[in-house]
């Protein structure tokens, strides 16, 4: 199979995931957990119970749709065992120093039958091993300088300290599904706005990624590309 040559968004992505989420909080006494919830949340979560993890007090503080705040780790702190019908975990594992202890502890407040929701960058991409292999002070000036953000690297605030372990790439998550009985619904790769824009903005930027998504392109027949970034899953435990 072949990727497309307009990287899917987003919003792609979570439109996708939307009917999933809404479809395992339906019919009543549900609950969900936010797994490094920070200060919102990407989905309606109305109707049901639920409880936000975030290891910032600051971030718990500014999530007003809540209905329970745990301020903890979510590598150790006890979650409870098949507590919860949805576990939502959006861009938080790329900051966990041991990915694989923070999946067992979701994997284990999750009800069979329930569905564990994934947003990471994926490693194994072009944004992915820049990130991983460049020191925090270079993240806080990229968000500063080339994106903007008066508050970047301020406490509470945006881009957090990364490690972006292996355990979380694409191979580490399907081997955790495989090794934890979970099924894949959903596994929708997509280009993150700020890559988006950075290539729309920067004209070497733009060049730069043209080349080496041909690059990519030709080195796996079409089977790859140099332009998606993140990787939105939904798996689900068996029952
Ligand atoms: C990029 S933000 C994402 C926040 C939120 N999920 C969202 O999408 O807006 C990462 C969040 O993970 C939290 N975090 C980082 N390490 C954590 C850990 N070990 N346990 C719990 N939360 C953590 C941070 O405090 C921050 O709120």
């Amino acid at each position: 199979m072949s990727v497309p040559r307009d990287p899917a968004t987003v919003e792609n992505a979570i439109a996708l995931a939307r009917p999933l989420v809404t479809a395992a909080l339906a019919g009543g006494g549900r609950s969900v957990l936010e797994a490094g919830c920070g200060s919102c949340s990407h989905f309606d979560l109305a109707g049901a119970h639920s409880v936000g993890i975030d290891i910032s007090a600051s971030q718990l503080e500014r999530n007003s749709s809540l209905d329970e705040r745990l301020e903890g780790d979510l590598q150790f702190h006890d979650l409870g065992c098949e507590r919860f019908d949805a576990v939502v975990s959006w861009y938080v594992l790329e900051h966990v120093a041991r990915p694989d202890l923070a999946l067992a502890n979701m994997a284990r407040a999750l009800r069979p039958g329930g569905i564990l929701v994934l947003a990471v960058p994926r490693v194994l991409s072009v944004k992915g091993l820049v990130t991983k292999f460049s020191p925090h002070w270079f993240h806080v000036a990229v968000y500063r300088h080339l994106l903007g953000r008066k508050t970047a690297g301020l406490e509470g605030h945006p881009p957090f300290p990364t490690h972006l372990r292996w355990s979380m790439s694409a191979a580490g998550l399907r081997r955790f599904a495989r090794e934890e009985g979970f099924d894949t619904e959903l596994w929708e790769i997509f280009e993150d706005d700020t890559q988006r824009r950075l290539r729309a903005r920067f004209i070497p930027f733009r060049l730069a990624f043209a080349l080496l998504d041909l690059v990519v392109r030709l080195l796996t027949l079409t089977r790859a590309s140099a332009y998606p970034t993140d990787l939105l899953t939904i798996l689900r435990k068996q029952g």
